[in-house]
């Protein structure tokens, strides 16, 4: 008979080159809000990590800080082995261009087509384009890649809330990211549309290889999609690990998370 091996492999510490985001002791506060009391999170590469934190805890504050949209009071951010407190405007926008965001809600311009919305972040990021003419097959490329390549010439408001999402996604996408934050990537959908846009999420991670880094609150999405999680609480990351593990804890503000 076989004896399984039971040992328990060790995780070693990750090199430098396999963190994609780490952030040390982030403070943010607003006024008396206290917000972010010293947040820290390692992102490694090709991993998909989901933050979950209630209503108003600071996941969005966390994630505009991440990328230099918002100031944090005090704490080092690191992204793609870059300091974002020591960049410039350009070298800002030349990180970013590595960057896919899907913004919380969809956020798609509504005045341009569904093609100008993805055409958007290629013309500000020219650079990475650059010899690039046509920028038809990418566009294609990105909508096929979320089932809508049909909607290249319709207005956002002709589009269901699901599909602006698969949009949003497809324009996240586009510029071939190595890292792709996800800020309530099902929020106000149906749970239906909600498990076609984790999905798409895992096609994206598997077909392109790419960090993420998920802001959720939607305990099935963190169940499907995180390979490890934070639980951000009273501004710090209160408990880190698994979701077997996170859903098997017996501290009461971890097991708040969980309870339907
Ligand atoms: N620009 C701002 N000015 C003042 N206060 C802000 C600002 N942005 C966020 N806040 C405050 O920071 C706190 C955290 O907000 P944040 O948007 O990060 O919450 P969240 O965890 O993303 O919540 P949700 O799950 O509802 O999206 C809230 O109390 C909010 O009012
Ligand atoms: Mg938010």
């Amino acid at each position: 008979m076989k004896i399984e091996d039971k040992t328990v492999p060790i995780r070693e510490a990750p090199t430098s080159e396999e963190i994609v985001i780490k952030i040390k002791d982030l403070r943010k506060c607003f006024g008396d809000n206290e917000v972010l009391k010293g947040f820290n999170m390692v992102l490694r590469k090709g991993e998909n990590l989901v933050v979950m934190g209630k209503s108003g805890s600071g996941k969005s504050v966390m994630i505009k800080c991440l990328v230099g949209l918002m100031a944090p009071d005090s704490g080092i951010i690191e992204v793609l082995g870059k300091n974002i407190d020591q960049l410039d405007q350009m070298e800002l926008d030349e990180l970013r261009s590595d960057i896919g965001f899907l913004f919380q809600g969809s956020a798609l311009y509504d005045s341009m087509t569904v093609r100008e919305n993805l055409e958007f972040p290629m013309r500000r990021h020219r650079k990475k384009f650059e010899g690039i003419t046509d920028t038809l097959p990418l566009v294609k490329e990105a909508l096929e890649n979320v089932g809508l390549a049909h909607t290249m010439d319709l207005m956002p408001s002709e589009l269901s809330g699901g599909m602006k999402r698969r949009v949003a996604l497809a324009r996240a996408i586009i510029l071939k990211p190595k890292l792709i934050l996800y800020d309530e990537p099902t929020s106000g959908l149906d749970p239906i549309t909600s498990k076609e846009i984790i999905e798409l999420m895992r096609n994206i991670q598997h077909k392109y290889g790419t960090s993420a880094l998920i802001i959720t609150h939607d305990v099935d999405c963190a169940r499907v999609i995180s390979e490890r999680m934070i639980l951000l609480v009273d501004g710090i990351n209160y408990a880190e690990g698994t979701f077997t593990e996170l859903i098997g804890s017996q501290d009461p503000k971890v097991n708040a998370f969980f309870k339907k």
